[in-house]
């Protein structure tokens, strides 16, 4: 691959930036390798949990600006929706996924962090949607997620000023769920991880779908994803084994069945 770098260990499939003398800025292969690979990991039972970070001093710096250059106000909407179509695809995999934040996530690279279910943030690293300063706006559902993320006042203060923040500040306004050193990232990473992988992989995969497409619609229309989310829950194995681990006062063991 040109871009990324992927592997599967002990249950984790890992999605890593690998451009870092550009600091993992993110092009049209990029684009196209990462929708790929995320598929790959997707349809692959051997993975539990995706975790996207990058190699070198950042996770991403954004949409490779050289090549907007040559850009139209055409291909700049095919560009957009491109990486907007990539970033939907990662938010619709029904496996937890995880942007462990090595280093600026900035633009597109906080972007994709946005798409994933949680980021974990190195302490030493700075995040921000800076587009604003090129005369344009984030394009890859930054003005949508940050928005559902962190709330619009919040939001428009950082696509408006375009400023990078510190992860702790991140943490405080609830654009990250964890920060940790970045000496331990790793570690802490895959140890929140490793809790997802107990839990039943369909209750997860039904419960994602309920809380993020539910959100975007009515009340009405949500609580009723909920409902009948919950009852095809009670179709599967894992929900006997939950039950009756819990009355034999034993640990439940869940075979995503
Ligand atoms: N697109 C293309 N190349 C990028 C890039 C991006 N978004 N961000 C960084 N790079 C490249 C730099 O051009 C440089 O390449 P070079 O060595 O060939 O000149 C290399 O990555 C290292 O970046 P540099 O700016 O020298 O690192 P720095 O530590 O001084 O600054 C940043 C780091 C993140 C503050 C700075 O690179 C930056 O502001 N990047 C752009 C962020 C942005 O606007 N993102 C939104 C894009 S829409």
């Amino acid at each position: 691959m040109e871009t990324l770098e992927t592997k599967i260990e002990n249950g984790i499939g890992w999605i890593i930036l690998n451009r870092p003398d550009k600091l993992n800025a993110i092009n049209l292969k990029m684009l196209e390798e990462l929708e790929a690979e995320a598929k790959k990991f997707e349809e692959n039972s051997e993975v539990k949990v995706i975790i996207f970070t990058g190699n070198g001093k950042a996770f991403s710096a954004g949409a490779d600006i050289s090549q907007f250059k040559e850009l139209n106000s055409i291909s700049a909407w095919n560009f957009a929706k491109k990486g907007r179509k990539v970033m939907d695809y990662i938010e619709s995999i029904t496996k937890p996924t995880i942007a462990m934040i090595n280093g600026y996530a900035l633009g597109g690279g906080l972007e994709l962090a946005l798409a994933c279910d949680f980021r974990i943030a190195a302490a030493e690293t700075s995040l921000g949607l800076p587009e604003i300063n090129l005369g344009i706006y984030p394009g890859f559902g930054g003005t949508q997620r940050l928005v559902r993320t962190i709330g619009k006042a919040r939001a428009l203060e950082l696509i408006m000023t375009g400023d990078k923040i510190s992860a702790s500040d991140a943490e405080r306004i609830g654009l990250v769920n964890k920060v940790v050193p970045l000496s331990s990232l790793k570690e802490e990473t895959i140890k929140f991880a490793s809790r997802l992988m107990e839990k039943s992989p369909i209750a997860l995969a039904i419960l994602k779908t309920v809380v993020l497409y539910g959100n975007d619609s009515p009340l009405l229309d949500g609580l009723n994803m909920e409902s009948l989310g919950w009852g095809v829950a009670f179709s599967t194995e894992d929900e006997k084994e939950g039950v009756n681990a819990f009355l034999e006062k034993r640990k439940a063991e869940f075979k995503g069945k």
